[in-house]
């Protein structure tokens, strides 16, 4: 074979699909499972959801409204914005990364923290930007004050995520405010707030950058956690109209997808299915800090719908993973620089309980 990969391509470690759930039920053999490895919603999603994604597979033989119209206007309508400040696209991760692609060239930088969502680096590197990533400070939170001394002619975008997944960390109203100050405005900042429903109930001052006045933020937005669509691929940013107009010149034309869009149109009108999955996260972190206290378990205080457990060292958290996974609770061992970690997802009741039932018993 001739053909040659671009090094920048071939430099990446492709990612790596775990055993699906039903090949591991038939593996380890379990009567009951226990999903708490993606920071999904165990809950379900909105059943005006289903229904709206129903109605829309009558004309599935046509192709999607390829700038979303009903579904920006009642985005719009929900946050007090203007249609062309929002852009939709196949989850967030796809909002970031045509972000990337319609901001970097050449020697741009890409700026971040370690210790983030994973996929970030790689869509930084994909889209030919260099990727830096500050340390975190010891609370395993981004250190703004690193990121900020690092900042040199070459930045271009910034990434940050608030929450931060997977340390569950936040950046607060004022150390936020006193970051922006400090950006030059030509450098876009990422406000990734996937899990923004959740915090805002967990925090009472918990930062909104959709209501902050900076003309050089680009906030995202996901319809994959509290709404409980992530299988559909459902995201949204929302910034100044010349920066959503570059990431609609770079995006696939019919994105997102005619059901994508209707099943969004749908949970939006769930007032009640987004407060029992926001209520349900309150609750159920406190009742795992409450049992991971009893069983001394040390863990990241949580702003999120998934809480990050602090373990010896890799062995341990293997040892941990591994022995969980053979009763049936999935959860996910993280990398370095905290690969002492293992993130939790808070599920329902029953599959916290099981979690930490199958905890005791190995502890
Ligand atoms: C911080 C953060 N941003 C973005 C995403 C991606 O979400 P989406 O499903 O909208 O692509 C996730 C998913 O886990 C996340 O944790």
């Amino acid at each position: 074979m001739n053909i040659q990969i671009p090094d920048h391509i071939a430099a990446i470690k492709s990612y790596q699909p775990g055993k699906t759930i039903p090949q591991l039920k038939e593996e380890y053999g379990w009567e009951k499972v226990a999903i708490l490895w993606n920071n999904e919603n165990t809950l379900g999603y909105s059943p005006k959801s289903k229904q709206a994604v129903i109605d829309a597979y009558e004309s599935i033989n046509y192709y999607p409204d390829p700038v979303s119209r009903d579904l920006k206007a009642a985005l719009a309508k929900r946050y007090g914005k203007s249609e062309n400040q929002i852009f939709m696209g196949n989850g967030s991760e796809s909002v970031l990364m045509h972000a990337i692609r319609a901001m970097c060239t050449g020697e741009d930088e890409f700026l971040t923290s370690e210790g983030g969502f994973v996929i970030i680096y790689n869509w930084a590197r994909i889209n030919n930007a260099r990727c830096v990533a500050m340390p975190m400070t010891d609370n395993y939170a981004f250190d703004l004050e690193a990121i900020k001394s690092r900042i040199n002619r070459n930045t271009k975008v910034i990434y940050l995520a608030n929450v931060n997944n997977p340390t569950g960390t936040m950046i607060t109203q004022q150390e936020l405010d006193s970051f922006m100050q400090h950006v030059p405005d030509h450098i876009l900042v990422i406000v990734d707030e996937a899990y923004f429903e959740y915090s805002e109930a967990l925090h009472p001052d918990f930062p909104n950058s959709l209501k902050m006045d900076y003309p050089n933020i680009l906030t995202l937005r996901t319809f994959s956690k509290a709404y409980g669509i992530a299988g559909v691929r459902l995201g949204f940013g929302i910034g100044h109209e010349k920066i959503i107009d570059a990431l609609n010149k770079v995006k696939l034309t019919f994105e997102p997808t005619a059901l994508a869009q209707a099943a969004g149109i749908g949970a939006l009108q769930d007032t009640a299915f987004l407060k029992k999955s926001i209520d349900n996260n309150t609750r159920q972190l406190q009742y795992l800090y409450k049992e991971f206290d009893r069983l001394g378990i040390r863990y990241v205080p949580s702003y999120a719908n998934f809480v990050m457990t602090v373990w010896k060292d890799k062995d341990e958290v293997m040892k941990v993973f591994n022995a969980l996974m053979e009763r049936g609770v999935l959860v996910r061992p993280l990398y370095d620089p905290i690969s002492h970690c293992i993130r939790i997802s808070v599920g329902r009741p029953e599959e916290n309980q099981m979690c930490i039932q199958a905890l005791e018993e190995i502890l």
